[in-house]
């Protein structure tokens, strides 16, 4: 057993957890899909040399001041936005995540997503399930056409990309915007840089991929809703402070656009009774982009090595550049 203490904060696959061991006394989490709370894991870190985390946990100053030992924080996330990056780079605590690995994973979720709102898949297995269905009907449950819809992208990182290659495979019509436009992808995969507004009011579909930040903060809110088609189907896969979610729910609701489809909110876990999913026009889903078996246990392996090299003292194979 090595000298060090490593805090997970989750039950992760075993052959992550048999890479750390030898480097020290791990303190795991018990539980999958309950959060260790912020106080037990303030009480925990407080002597730990590494921090193995994941997007459900708030690694704030607070917590990183409790923990003054700390060398390494590996999550097993490509996002960071929960974690005091500016405080942890002053620190020198060294800072690793996933990237890459989840890409493809993720498209076919947006995709999944663009699709299921579109064609309003759980409301029609809903209405099986539910005896509602008495006979075929002409008007009955139908959607918006996918094949040759024209797709707006919001931010044209490599999950973006698969989500336009998807696209491009039901002859939509894609465009995309990002902070930099991105020529070399527009020629490779054929798609076309548009202005926001633009993409906003032109487009059927809009995948938002944009990274959380402050300031993304609430970028699509009730200006930009009121700029998409009445007919325009929302989908966001990023984070979800990246949207107003009171604009949304409005713009569900009234007519503005619709349909939506949610893998990530601005509170997670979202309440059962929070007023989004009062609408039958929300497919929502609790942020299971990268959630493929494959994906998450390359992911569980990735955040471990991160570890591993962090913990000691040698450059992290994928290392967070923020
Ligand atoms: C990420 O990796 O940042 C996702 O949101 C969780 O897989």
């Amino acid at each position: 057993m090595g000298e060090y203490k490593i805090v997970v904060t989750r039950k992760i696959p075993d052959e992550s957890l048999d890479i750390m061991k030898k480097y020290g006394e791990l303190y795991i989490w018990p539980e999958e899909e309950i959060a260790m709370p912020y106080e037990r894991l303030k009480e925990e870190v407080c002597n730990a040399h590494a921090l193995y985390t994941n997007v459900g946990d708030k690694i704030d100053r607070e917590l990183l001041e409790s923990a003054p030992h700390l060398k390494v924080i590996s999550t097993m996330a490509v996002g960071f936005d929960n974690i005091d990056m500016e405080y942890a780079r002053e620190r020198g605590i060294a800072v690793g995540h996933t990237p890459s690995v989840l890409n493809e994973t993720t498209a076919d979720l947006a995709f999944t997503l663009l699709m299921a709102a579109g064609r309003r898949i759980v409301e029609g297995a809903d209405y099986i399930k539910e005896e509602k269905w008495k006979s075929w009907g002409p008007m009955l449950l139908t959607g918006q056409d996918i094949y040759g819809a024209r797709l707006g992208i919001i931010g044209m990182g490599r999950i973006g990309e698969g989500v336009a290659r998807r696209a491009l495979g039901f002859n939509m019509d894609v465009v995309y915007y990002n902070r930099n436009q991105k020529p070399h992808i527009e020629e490779e995969i054929g798609i076309t840089y548009c202005e926001l507004t633009d993409l906003l009011q032109t487009s059927d579909f809009i995948v938002l991929l944009a990274p959380g930040s402050e300031e993304t903060r609430h970028m699509i809110g009730t200006e930009q809703f009121q700029l998409m088609k009445k007919s325009a189907v929302f989908i966001n896969v990023s984070r979800g402070t990246n949207v107003d979610e009171q604009a949304l729910y409005k713009a569900l609701k009234e007519g503005g656009i619709w349909a939506a489809g949610l893998d990530v909110f601005e509170e997670e876990p979202i309440s059962a009774s929070h007023p989004l999913l009062s609408l039958p026009n929300v497919t929502a889903v609790p942020h299971i982009g990268s959630a493929s078996i494959a994906t998450r246990k390359k992911m569980a392996m990735m955040a471990a090595e991160n570890l591993v090299a962090g913990i000691q003292g040698e450059k992290l194979p994928f290392e967070v550049q923020a």
